[in-house]
């Protein structure tokens, strides 16, 4: 059965010095996000024991993420990538362009499809059409974290992190102009940061802003 994505800390953990400039406040916290990753790592295990899985992950979001998850499933796996992203070409066209295609074949395979972010579901929308065209044994969707409240696509992951508001949040992985993936916990970005960058050089991407909760 289905657990549900961890509940986010009530109390939030002080922003590092280096980076009070640009995040808010600390919205889940490194040691918050292993210790839910070592859960999911268990529910993942015991879904897919039994059958070699073939990981897809999603560029460039889930580095961090990936990561982590892998090093904790102690089942045998292969691991592939796939690129996708939300702009072709710099424009801001909100057309979503591959970047890369998978390498391994995935017919008859079980598919762990993991992204950083499930937000309109647009993207898992359209990857998952794209896999199950090539016809694997099946496909289950594990994110991080999901902003439920901005879907557009009707897309559920079947093994969640957090559950968060729409906080335009960076870090592990998560960037605002490619910047921010290096933190090691999820943070809310400054709104100055992203009103600072609308109009100039640095536009921002997908995950666009929202009035705050
Ligand atoms: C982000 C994120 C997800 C996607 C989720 O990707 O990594 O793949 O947005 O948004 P959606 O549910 O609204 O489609 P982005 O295009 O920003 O690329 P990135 O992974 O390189 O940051």
């Amino acid at each position: 059965m289905k657990k549900s994505p961890s509940k986010l800390p009530r109390r939030s953990q002080p922003v590092p010095a280096r980076w009070r400039r640009d995040v808010e406040r600390v919205l889940i916290s490194d040691k918050q996000i292993a210790r839910r990753i070592r859960e999911l790592s268990v529910e993942i295990e015991r879904d897919f024991e039994g059958h070699e899985m073939v990981v897809v992950s999603l560029l460039n979001g889930t580095v961090m993420f990936l990561a982590d998850l892998i090093r904790y499933l102690s089942l045998p796996l292969r691991l592939d990538f796939m690129g996708v992203s939300s702009y072709g070409l710099g424009t801001e066209s909100g057309e979503l362009v591959f970047t890369k295609e998978l390498r391994l074949d995935v017919r008859g395979r079980d598919v762990l499809l993991v992204d950083d972010i499930l937000d309109t579901g647009k993207t898992l929308h359209k990857v998952l059409a794209k896999l199950r065209a090539l016809k694997p044994r099946r496909i289950k969707t594990c994110v991080l974290l999901d902003k439920t409240s901005r879907r557009v696509e009707p897309v559920q992951a079947d093994y969640v992190g957090f559950e968060i508001p729409d906080f335009f949040v960076v870090g592990y992985g998560l960037d605002f102009a490619e910047r921010y993936r290096n933190l090691p916990f999820v943070g809310v970005l400054h709104p100055q940061i992203y009103k600072m960058a609308t109009g100039q050089a640095l536009k921002p991407r997908k995950k666009q802003p929202q009035a705050p909760h």
